[in-house]
């Protein structure tokens, strides 16, 4: 009988242990980091879902200028170009949101990462943007209300994040993940509370010879 309780006690300290254990993993693989830097998940789907009312590309706003000239980096396929030459270090506007248009509620807070897909699995510290290639802010979590000229009126997130390929830079393709939501996230559960669409697009870096 004595040894029973005594094994029933483990056995209940080793649940406690476990929930603490579980709760305090969940808040560091979060967000972002998750994919890649804190976590190895292969992108936000690993945790988040895609069942808000912004499924369409119609309204969607999801766009990368430069920020000298206020060009966009689109080309005609949907990816995104980013060149520049070695050591040169280019300042791109990272744009996100839904359009006017949009009829539904639109998205309040936008999260994003811009990752090499097949560094996501390495062990090593830093970024894993592309090798070869810097960035200050590869990913970032914001609250629309950010304004610009060439979206005037809508509710979108504007960062701004600079790029720069070192000598040993060469031409390579990431990705850009990002989530467009709203509503109050609940504590260590990416589905529950939120609204939220995920999308991808593809980014082409390349040297400028
Ligand atoms: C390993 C799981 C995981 C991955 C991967 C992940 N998230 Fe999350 N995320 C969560 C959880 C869990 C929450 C809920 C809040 C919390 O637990 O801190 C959350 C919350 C959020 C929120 C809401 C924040 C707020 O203030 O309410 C945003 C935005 C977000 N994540 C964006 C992203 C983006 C963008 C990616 C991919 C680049 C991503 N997440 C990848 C688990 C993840």
């Amino acid at each position: 009988m004595k040894t029973w309780k005594i094994n029933w006690k483990l056995a209940q300290s080793v649940v406690v242990f476990g929930i603490f254990w579980f709760t305090s993993l969940q808040p560091v693989s979060a967000y972002p980091p998750g994919v890649g830097i804190l976590g190895k998940a292969r992108d936000c789907m690993a945790c988040h879902a895609s069942d808000g009312p912004w499924q369409d590309d119609g309204n969607l706003i999801a766009d990368l200028l430069d920020k000298e000239t206020g060009k966009s980096l689109r080309q005609k396929d949907g990816s995104f170009l980013i060149t520049a030459k070695p050591e040169q270090s280019r300042t791109v506007l990272v744009v996100l949101g839904r359009s006017n248009g949009e009829l539904s509620p639109v998205p309040n807070r936008n999260g994003w990462i811009f990752v090499d897909p097949t560094l996501i699995e390495r062990d090593f510290l830093g970024s894993k943007f592309a090798p070869g290639w810097d960035a200050d802010l590869s990913m970032s979590c914001r609250l629309t209300g950010d304004n610009l000229e060439a979206y005037k009126g809508a509710k979108i997130t504007v960062l701004p994040m600079k790029v720069r390929p070192s000598g040993a830079a060469k031409d390579t393709e990431i990705e850009w993940q990002f989530l467009l939501s709203s509503g109050e996230a609940v504590k260590g559960d990416a589905k529950q509370g939120l609204i939220q669409n995920y999308f991808t697009r593809k980014v082409w870096l390349k040297v400028e010879e």
